[in-house]
């Protein structure tokens, strides 16, 4: 499986492409929405998710409510286009509006504006910020709508929350089943399960926006259900914690990711840190911890995957660091685009999407069918298989 994403931030739309998935699955259009409102919502957005209600439609692959095993194309109408149709326009300028509206000649540190103007020759690095902007997050959470379907068909459930933001650390959850952590961190404005924990993060992010400036977090994606030996010790390019590492990377200023005890890893004895096993008639195999985060070898070890990713503080300022116009070479400060100062709730949300998407192109890369019912057996037969092994 694979997808193709199209679209700049201010343009008339946003587009996805996913290829291979089965025919046979079940999809619609509210499944997909359900998934872009979470991502619209959070404490520290600016005002552009007020002006968008995304919703997407299916303009391909879909038919009476099930995929086809034909492309499936996914399109989110930008709201806002109406106001920029003449500063995004698609056709050649005409001699009256030679004058471009809202060029941008101060790159921001942080974001991709200098580096991007150098290298496609953008002297307006509005250019680069229009695909660089995290506005793109928007269909990759479609697409990870329609892996979560296909996930939860095959009984893998997956949540996500928000864990600490601007220095601000949630107490550990405690819950449970995953659906019981979502209808929870689904309702706070952080995504955050800790309140206490969570009205301090709102705390911090009105200081951050009181000071022009923003903060950035740490997000945890649990996945629970997932068969054993996904993914590969075989293939280095076929790990699936590093699909998942890269996946996570992927996102919009996302800086580092870890697996179950993480980072910590480096201060444990090995006692402390590898899983023992053991197996019982009802349960098959079992891990007694789970400190590796569902991970052994490259594939899933059948327990909890626990993955977290941090992401750095958005680069765009209100109170500006120093740039340089690249026009005139004098040092200003960079521009401002319109933004949030926390977004590290929605990005939650994009990691989700992002983790259920590589779950799911593993999951069907490994147990390859054209149609989902088939699929669907073969999983079935896999655990049970393990279960006896
Ligand atoms: C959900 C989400 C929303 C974001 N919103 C903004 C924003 O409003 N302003 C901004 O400057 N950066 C925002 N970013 C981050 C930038 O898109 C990102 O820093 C930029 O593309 C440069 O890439 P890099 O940080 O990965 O190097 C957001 C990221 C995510 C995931």
């Amino acid at each position: 499986m694979r997808y193709l994403t199209a679209g700049e931030s201010h343009g008339p739309k946003l587009i996805t492409i996913i290829e291979g998935l089965p025919s046979g699955l079940p999809i619609a259009s509210s499944d997909i929405n359900q998934e872009l409102s979470r991502r619209q919502q959070g404490y520290g957005r600016g005002r552009r998710m007020q002006i968008e209600k995304d919703t997407v439609s299916i303009a391909s692959g879909v038919r009476h409510g099930f995929t086809l095993g034909s492309p499936v194309s996914l399109i989110v109408e930008n709201n806002d286009w109406k106001h920029w149709k003449t500063i995004m326009g698609i056709e050649p300028l005409g001699e009256s509006d030679i004058e471009v509206k809202r060029k941008v000649t101060r790159p921001r540190p942080g974001h991709a504006d200098l580096v991007g103007g150098i290298k496609y020759g953008h002297r307006d690095m509005r250019n680069v910020l229009e695909r660089s902007s995290a506005r793109e997050t928007t269909v990759r959470v479609a697409a990870g709508a329609v892996a979560k379907k296909l996930l939860s068909l095959l009984g893998i459930r997956i949540a996500s929350h928000v864990i600490e933001i601007g220095g601000v650390k949630a107490a550990p959850p405690s819950f449970q089943d995953l659906s019981e952590l979502q209808l929870i961190t689904d309702k706070s404005p952080v995504r955050c399960f800790d309140e206490r924990a969570g009205t301090q993060m709102m705390e911090a992010i009105d200081l951050a926006k009181q000071n022009g400036d923003s903060i950035g977090g740490i997000v945890e994606v649990i996945v629970e259900g997932m068969p054993m030996g996904v993914g590969s010790y075989v293939h280095y390019d076929h790990k699936l914690d590093a699909k998942l590492a890269r996946a996570m990377i992927s996102i919009n200023a996302f800086k580092g990711v870890e697996f179950g005890l993480g980072f910590e890893m480096a201060r444990k004895r090995g006692s402390e840190v590898h899983d023992e096993i053991r197996w019982s008639e009802e349960n098959g195999y079992q891990r007694k911890t789970n400190r590796l985060g569902g991970l052994e070898g490259g594939m899933s070890t059948g327990e909890p995957i626990v993955i977290r990713g941090v992401m750095k503080p958005i680069p765009t300022l209100y109170k500006p660091l120093g740039s340089v116009d690249i026009e005139t070479k004098e040092p200003f400060f960079a521009s401002i685009e319109r933004s949030d100062s926390c977004a590290v709730p929605a990005a939650c949300v994009v990691a989700e999407a992002v983790i259920a998407w590589e779950l799911a192109a593993a999951i069907t890369e490994q147990f390859n069918s054209d149609r989902f019912e088939v699929l669907k057996q073969s999983v079935d037969e896999h655990r049970s298989y393990s279960k006896g092994f």
